[in-house]
C-alpha cells in the first residue's frame, strides 16, 4: 500500500511535521497541496529550502506551535517523525498531539506513517527478519557512539493516545509488503553501521559488530528484503 492513500491533498494546507530530509515536503508540493513544514533542527531547513519552491519552512518544537493559528490545517502529515521524538518521548508525544490536534481543522486527518519493528499481536505491519536485524545493529551502533536512537511507539499506544486526545475514526494501515528495500538503500545503511563501527575504540566490540553486520548483508544477498514494520495510522479530528 502507498503512503496517504485515497488522503485528497490538492490544494489542501498542509502541515508537515518534521522536515527531515525533505522527501514529504517534496511529495506533499508536488500533489499540489499548501505546505508548510516544520523541523526543530534548522541545518536540515537550509538543506530543504532550495529543493522546494511554495513551501513555507519553519524552525520550531511541534510540541509547542503557538504561532500557528487553531483550527487551521487540512492535514497533518508525520513522516517518521515520531520515533525521532526521542527525548522526554512520554511526554512531548502528547503534548505534540494535542498541538496538532489543535492546529486541525475539525475533520481535519492526522496521518502518522513510522516504523515498528516488533512482533505485536496488536501490531497490523509483517516483519522483514533481515531488515529488522540490519536496523537494530544501525540503532545499537549509534548507541554506543553516543549518537543517541530511534524509539519506535507501537500503533496500539498511539491509538490510544489519540483517542484520548479526542481524535476520532483511528485506523492503522499496514504499509510494509509494498515497501521493497533496493540494494543501494541497503548498502547505504551498511556503510551507515561501518562509519559507526569504525568510531568505536573497544576491538573486540568492533569485530562482533563487523561480524554481525557481514552476517546480516550476507542474507541480504540471498533474499529480498522488505521494509519491516511501517505501518500508517488515519486519525480524524
Ligand atoms: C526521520 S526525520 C523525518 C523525515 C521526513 N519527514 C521525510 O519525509 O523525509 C525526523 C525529523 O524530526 C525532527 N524532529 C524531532 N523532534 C522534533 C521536534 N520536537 N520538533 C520538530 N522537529 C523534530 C528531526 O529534527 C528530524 O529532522
Amino acid at each position: 500500500m502507498e503512503k496517504l492513500k485515497n488522503v485528497e491533498l490538492k490544494d489542501k494546507l498542509v502541515l508537515d511535521a518534521g522536515t527531515g530530509a525533505c522527501g514529504m515536503t517534496k511529495f506533499l508540493e508536488k500533489r499540489g497541496a499548501e505546505v508548510v513544514s516544520i523541523d526543530i533542527d534548522e541545518d536540515i531547513l537550509k538543506g530543504c529550502r532550495y529543493q522546494t519552491e511554495e513551501v513555507q519552512f519553519f524552525r520550531a518544537d511541534l510540541s509547542d506551535l503557538k504561532f500557528l493559528r487553531s483550527n487551521t490545517f487540512d492535514h497533518v502529515i508525520c513522516n517518521f517523525l515520531m520515533s525521532a521524538l526521542s527525548q522526554n518521548k512520554d511526554l512531548i508525544i502528547s503534548t505534540v498531539i494535542r498541538e496538532f490536534y489543535r492546529v486541525l481543522k475539525d475533520s481535519g486527518t492526522l496521518a502518522i506513517i513510522d516504523y515498528y519493528p516488533f512482533k505485536d499481536t496488536k501490531n497490523p505491519a509483517e516483519l522483514d527478519e533481515v531488515q529488522v536485524e540490519l536496523w537494530r545493529l544501525e540503532n545499537a551502533s549509534f548507541e554506543l557512539i553516543g549518537e543517541g536512537h530511534l524509539e519506535e511507539i507501537s500503533p496500539e499506544k498511539l491509538n490510544k493516545e489519540l483517542k484520548e486526545l479526542g481524535f476520532h475514526d483511528i485506523e492503522t494501515l499496514d504499509l510494509t509488503k509494498e515497501v521493497h528495500w533496493p540494494t543501494d538503500l541497503l548498502r547505504s545503511h551498511e556503510q551507515t553501521v561501518k562509519e559507526n563501527i569504525n568510531r568505536l575504540e573497544d576491538q573486540r566490540m568492533k569485530e562482533a559488530f563487523e561480524n554481525r553486520l557481514e552476517y546480516i548483508m550476507k542474507s541480504a544477498e540471498e533474499s529480498k528484503v522488505f521494509s519491516g514494520g511501517i505501518y500508517e495510522i488515519r486519525a480524524y479530528k
